[in-house]
């Protein structure tokens, strides 16, 4: 409510601006796409960002391969392009596949042929989208038990059409599930929705490898918009999930790197940081009146204009607050600043319930 007397006032005192003009709608050009992005920030067409520091480095990948195939020891491997990765175990038995990503794709096969001639036996989805298992039905052929949690199954299932690249699981569970083949174990877990709902926690307790897909980008900040969080409280409390689990590495599903417990603990500041620093914004960061009067008075009447200029101008407040403190410290924290701001203003604002001006009155 107080939203739309805020904005009606504002409306008001942009319709005393433009009495004196009647035509005033002849004169304006028509209003671009980007029109009330006020503050100049890391901009679509922004091509040179800061050099990435050394934490952000990748494993060497041989061009003429495309892929590093790295072993984890005790039968666990992994695999990375640069820009995704995955694992695999092999047991005496056969192999369970973790994941399959497209751009990696045949590849997979290739990394997997080159380390054991058993036939992949088991395949594991970490979550539903595709980015991760949309190379599952490479491994069609050898008719893998696929095994996922019920979100996963759900979400897969609802799809209309169907999806044919990510074939339905065979074995669901809510919270648990062990895939024990031959001598290797991999636990499964689930502990609610945080990138995505169905979104596991996966433990080799043998190797002492955790895995967990789209939370932790390690030595990165994250992808943008939080790695398109689904759920901005579970994605930061996935953080203190992981770090239950005792593992020396882990694999996180992006970029050409392993992790550590140390970036999980460094990326959850990134992540503290960057809530704090929204709420900031959100509570008296910057004169909203003044922000976002211009875009009223121009844009009569439509609510939607004056919120986006509200949230870029919180969004950009909060990353212009954020970025100068991690620049160096993780990779890329200029690139997607802005748009992991934006998603973190969303959040703090009705998932935390941070509402600033527009709270409860
Ligand atoms: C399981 O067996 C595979 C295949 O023989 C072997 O490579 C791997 O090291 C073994 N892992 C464990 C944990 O015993
Ligand atoms: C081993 O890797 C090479 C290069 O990626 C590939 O051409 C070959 O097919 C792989 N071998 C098997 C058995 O998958
Ligand atoms: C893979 O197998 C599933 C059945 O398990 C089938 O529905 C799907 O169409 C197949 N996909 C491809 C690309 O062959
Ligand atoms: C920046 O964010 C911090 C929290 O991370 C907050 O304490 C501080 O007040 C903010 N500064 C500005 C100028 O908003
Ligand atoms: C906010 O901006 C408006 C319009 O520019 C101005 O009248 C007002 O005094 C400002 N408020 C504060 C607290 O600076
Ligand atoms: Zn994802």
């Amino acid at each position: 409510m107080q939203l739309f007397r805020m904005l009606s006032v504002l409306s008001l005192a942009a319709v005393g601006l433009a009495c004196g003009h009647p035509h005033a709608h002849d004169e304006h050009e028509v209003v671009t796409r980007d029109s009330i992005k006020i503050a100049p920030g890391p901009s679509d067409t922004q091509i040179q960002f800061a050099p990435l520091p050394s934490i952000a480095d990748s494993v060497t990948i041989d061009p003429a391969l495309g892929y590093f195939a790295g072993d984890l020891g005790g039968g666990v491997h992994w695999v990375t392009d640069g820009s995704y990765s995955n694992m695999f175990l092999v047991s005496t038995h056969g192999v369970i596949v973790v994941d399959a990503p497209p751009t990696i794709g045949h590849k997979l096969l290739y990394a997997i042929g080159n380390t054991t001639r058993l036939p992949v036996t088991h395949l594991v989805y970490s979550h539903f989208h595709s980015d991760h298992i949309g190379g599952a039905s490479l491994f069609n052929a050898s008719h893998p038990t696929i095994i996922a949690h019920a979100e996963t199954f759900n979400l897969l299932a609802s799809l209309s059409p169907r999806d044919p690249l990510r074939p339905l699981p065979h074995v669901t569970f809510e919270d648990k599930y062990t895939v024990g083949v031959g001598n290797q174990t991999l636990e499964l877990s689930y502990h609610g929705p945080n990138h995505t709902p169905g979104n596991l926690f996966m433990y080799a307790p043998v190797q002492r490898i955790a895995l967990l897909i789209d939370v932790v980008f390690p030595g990165w900040v994250p992808f943008t918009e939080l790695g398109l969080a689904n759920f901005v409280p579970g994605f930061t409390a996935a953080h203190d999930v992981l770090l239950t689990f005792d593992f020396d590495v882990f694999v996180a599903g992006h970029l050409g790197r392993l992790g550590t417990k140390q970036d999980v603990l460094l990326h959850k500041k990134y992540m503290e940081d960057l809530q704090a620093s929204c709420v900031s914004a959100i509570n008296g960061g910057f004169n909203v009146t003044a922000a976002i009067g211009p875009t009223v008075a121009a844009n009569q009447g439509n609510a939607w204009a004056e919120f986006k200029a509200y949230l870029r101008i919180a969004a950009q407040t909060c990353a212009d607050n954020t970025t100068s403190r991690w620049l160096g410290v993780l990779g890329a924290a200029d690139v997607f600043g802005f748009e992991n701001a934006y998603r973190m203003i969303e959040a703090v604002r009705v998932e935390y319930d941070v509402l600033g001006p527009f709270g409860l009155s």
